[in-house]
């Protein structure tokens, strides 16, 4: 038994890191701290995001419900959560990367970034990449190919984020010589070593957080941050993986952006004003369950708010602070807003 719980837990070195904005890759384990004595047996992650917490959550064996609004981010975890066995194997990637099949996206890529983000090359082989996904017999094994597909233009653009045109920030990183089919072979191998069976029926779900409805032991709310000094627009910084993602079905590119970003998905969490409001329908939400929040001191609502809005629905709040660098926003990595207070907003 303990053989088996320690081999679930070294999975988890098998995680592939991100930049993702907001990422708790880097404060995992201070989270776990605080909260593994709770007892809890199922996990409702309800803003996934690079979904590093969810995955931790499923290699301590727990059942994991993971959901973002960004059908990106709900792919990975369909991928690498719900899906407990399936692999791409050799097949599957000589389909993946045929030259010959039907282009099934009219060059959609080539058509419409020409310049913006990759090379003439690298948007053709997006095209076709993307369109032999399409061939792939199984719906975890294209979560698993279009995974890596996302995650491979992600680590080729620089910063990972795609608010600029061109490589402004090239910092001579491996990552940036590496050519994205590179990248992609070696996102399916990270991707195919995260497959492991927990023994347990996890979920991904793409729902925005206010149409909710799935109930668990433990709601982990980790929502993007509002601030005045900087915007929390996650689509605005990872649209081209949303739109790669979605095939750009039912978005529509706003033409006079430069980086051809679609028009962003609405969030109760960009304003300030509606931010309280649904913490408050949240945490009304889930009363019967433990709520445990992450949000950092240099945001609205404050930390004051928070645990009041929570005392509403618990009998007993517990305030954490984790002292964290934010990887970035879309700050420098020097900047003072990004030395912040992490809190961690225990409910019970
Ligand atoms: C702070 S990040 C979560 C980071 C995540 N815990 C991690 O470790 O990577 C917030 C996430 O909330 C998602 N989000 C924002 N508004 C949402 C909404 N209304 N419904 C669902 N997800 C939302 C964003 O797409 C983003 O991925």
């Amino acid at each position: 038994m303990e053989i088996e719980s320690n081999k679930l837990k070294s999975q988890f070195l098998n995680f592939p890191g991100t930049r993702y904005m907001g990422s708790k890759h880097k404060i995992i384990n201070d989270i776990w701290n605080h909260i593994s004595d709770l007892k809890f047996h199922s996990f409702l992650d309800a803003f996934a995001g690079s979904n590093v917490v969810s995955y931790f959550m499923k290699c301590q064996g727990k059942q994991v419900i993971t959901n973002d609004f960004l059908k990106f981010s709900s792919t990975i975890s369909k991928a690498i959560i719900e899906n407990s066995r399936i692999q791409l194997n050799e097949i599957d990637i000589l389909i993946l990367l045929s030259e010959k099949a039907v282009n099934y996206n009219d060059n959609f890529i080539q058509n419409n970034f020409n310049g913006i983000f990759f090379t003439p090359d690298e948007n053709a082989f997006l095209d076709r990449t993307r369109s032999n996904i399409e061939l792939l017999d199984n719906e975890y094994k294209k979560c698993l190919a279009l995974a890596s597909l996302i995650r491979a233009c992600m680590k080729k653009q620089s910063r990972g984020i795609f608010t600029f045109v061109g490589q402004r920030y090239d910092d001579g990183r491996k990552d940036m010589k590496l050519s994205l089919k590179e990248h992609f072979l070696n996102a399916v191998d990270e991707y195919n070593a995260c497959v492991f069976d927990n023994k347990q029926n996890n979920l991904s779900l793409n729902i925005p957080v206010e149409s909710l409805d799935y109930k668990s032991d433990l709601v982990y709310l980790d929502p993007p941050y509002y601030s005045p000094k900087s915007d929390n627009d996650y689509t605005r910084r990872y649209h081209f993986v949303e739109g790669l993602c979605k095939n750009w079905e039912g978005l529509q590119i706003v033409e006079k952006s430069k980086v051809k970003k679609f028009k962003s998905y609405n969030s109760s969490f960009s304003k300030e004003e509606s931010a309280l409001n649904e913490f408050n329908n949240l945490f009304y939400k889930y009363k019967d369950s433990k709520i445990v929040v992450s949000y950092s001191s240099n945001s609205f609502p404050t930390k004051e708010n928070i645990a009041g809005l929570l005392s509403l629905y618990k009998d007993k709040v517990i305030v954490n602070e984790i002292d964290h660098t934010y990887s970035f926003g879309n700050q420098s990595k020097d900047n003072l807003n990004n030395f912040v207070k992490e809190y961690l907003f225990i409910g019970i």
